[in-house]
């Protein structure tokens, strides 16, 4: 019986028995299945980033009284886009102000939604957010090694040229090992006779199972009109591969292979933040901007949080349960009645260093010189990676991230002036696009560490870590839940938050109706 079959003979209350059967994965963003609907409680959320504006949604709908105290003027926490006129000031930093055109704007934290997280397409679905591709894989970006020796090394190469030469090589190199019959512990005959048909596939061999170049590596002459034949480049020499450097983590081929960055991504039009603004929008009279927390207390049973309104004034806000958002660089150092494992998970999770800046330029020379519409250039220089703007291609002018840096690079980069990140960005990122000197316009550039009330890019879990502090996290604490990216498995994802916001609330409502 097919799937189709099955559902037309049993009708729609098959879901469930197909669900027990397997047949379908268990969809994430359910409506919340509860019995009773008993909601005469009242809910303190910390903090408007996505796990805090997702659970006070669901709770609010589900008829709950709900204050959310958020320390920024705007929600979406590092959810955040900007745009001419975004202002920030580090902690022990000063005031920066974008300067971007109307309708130019990068975004500095979530930047990429995966096709497979299906809670954060659910809300951009339910809040007709419209979607649209987020390049994260681009053949036709750069690969710029520095340091290394011989021909490709301190210059810019393609990525196509890289990649089709690479399998092209590892193909051969298999095949040899199999006609020299080094696997034939391995694999039957019939198998490895299969293997060797399907790697001349996969690297583009000849006949003589050689890898003497590729149309995938690109054309010193494309084909054109009349007497324009196409001239097919040779292929680079692999030890040039390696002698460059080119088989540093750096280039590794992450948007390709890994399951959270295949394509397809999608992004929202117009910035990330239009996710967090909609929620916002159903939460209005309900989030408290501008008011920081100073003390989160037990009142045996329920909570008291003391904060800090945009006044000045400090307030008490008592609530029946509180849902704690605040990344854990920052719960560390507000006065708790937290329990100590939790407070010790606070002070040893580690967060990643990351930081972006966001580069204006007069002209989109990427896509007129370079032809690179979207996508992502590598490099084992501090920047990391440039990623080219996924959206209004062939417009006049472009905003595009001179860096995207984690670990020690992102340190290093943080603890320059605003001035001098510029200069190292231009002058690192110019070295593959010269143009950076003639047309730049401004900049606006963030590390995560220094900013106010994040404190990090993303809990950053060792094994060890995630064993020993993470449990604490995923538990109630008397009547505290913690939500956010940190307390799931899919940090430094928006999914993350989303997820661990919808657990909380359905264990909350849970345990209202249970008493
Ligand atoms: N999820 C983060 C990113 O897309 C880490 O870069």
């Amino acid at each position: 019986m097919t799937r189709r079959d099955f559902i037309e003979k049993t009708g729609s209350a098959s879901y469930l028995a197909m669900l027990g059967l397997g047949f379908i994965p268990e969809a994430k963003a359910k409506p919340f299945d509860l019995q009773k609907n008993k909601a005469d409680k009242s809910i303190v959320i910390l903090g408007a980033g996505l796990a805090g504006l997702c659970s006070a949604y669901e709770l609010t709908q589900l008829g709950y009284k709900v204050t959310v105290l958020e320390a920024r003027s705007r929600p979406g926490g590092r959810v955040w886009t900007v745009r001419g006129g975004t202002t920030e000031t580090e902690i022990g930093g000063t005031l920066q102000t974008a300067q971007f055109d109307k309708g130019l704007y990068f975004n500095a934290g979530a930047a990429r939604i995966p096709h497979n997280h299906e809670l954060s397409l659910h809300y951009c679905r339910l809040f007709n957010i419209p979607l649209e591709i987020f390049m994260n894989m681009n053949e036709g970006g750069y690969y710029y090694s520095e340091g290394g020796t011989g021909t490709l090394a301190n210059k810019r190469v393609k990525i196509r040229e890289i990649h089709a030469d690479l399998r092209g090589y590892t193909a051969e190199l298999l095949t040899k090992a199999i006609d020299q019959k080094a696997l034939d512990a391995e694999m039957t005959k019939e198998d490895l006779e299969k293997l060797a048909a399907y790697l001349k596939e996969e690297g583009d061999l000849d006949a003589m199972k050689k890898y003497k170049g590729s149309e995938r590596h690109g054309y010193t002459r494309q084909g054109g009109y009349g007497e324009q034949t196409p001239v097919i480049a040779a292929p680079h020499a692999l030890h040039d591969i390696i002698a460059a450097g080119l088989f540093h983590p750096a280039f590794s081929n992450v948007s390709e292979y890994t399951f959270n960055q295949q394509p397809v991504m999608l992004q929202p039009v117009g910035g990330m933040d239009a996710l967090p603004y909609a929620f916002a929008k159903k939460l209005e009279g309900v989030v408290q901007y501008q008011t920081v927390v100073q003390e989160i207390r037990k009142t045996q049973p329920g909570v008291k949080i003391i904060c800090k309104d945009k006044t000045g004034t400090i307030k008490e806000i008592k609530a029946d349960f509180c849902i704690c958002t605040i990344p854990l660089p920052v719960l560390k150092n507000i006065p708790s009645d937290l329990s100590a494992d939790i407070r010790r998970a606070a002070d040893f999770v580690p967060y990643m260093n990351t930081g972006k800046i966001g580069l204006q330029f007069k002209r989109r020379f990427w896509e007129e010189d370079d032809k690179i519409f979207g996508g992502i250039s590598r490099t084992n220089m501090d920047i990391t990676q440039i990623f080219y703007p996924s959206y209004n291609f062939m417009g006049a002018k472009g905003v595009l991230k001179g860096y995207y840096n984690f670990h020690d690079r992102a340190l290093k980069m943080g603890n320059l002036s605003l001035a001098e990140r510029e200069k190292a960005a231009l002058e690192q990122g110019g070295k593959i696009h010269p143009q950076y000197a003639t047309e730049f316009e401004s900049s606006f550039s963030l590390a995560w560490q220094k900013i106010p009330y994040s404190q990090g890019g993303w809990a950053e879990y060792t094994d060890v870590q995630r064993k020993r502090f993470y449990p604490a996290l995923t538990k109630p604490d008397d009547e505290i839940y913690l939500a956010g990216e940190h307390t799931s498995y899919l940090t430094a994802w928006m999914a993350g938050a989303l997820e661990s916001a919808r657990a909380v609330v359905e264990q909350v409502h849970r345990r209202v109706n249970a008493s």
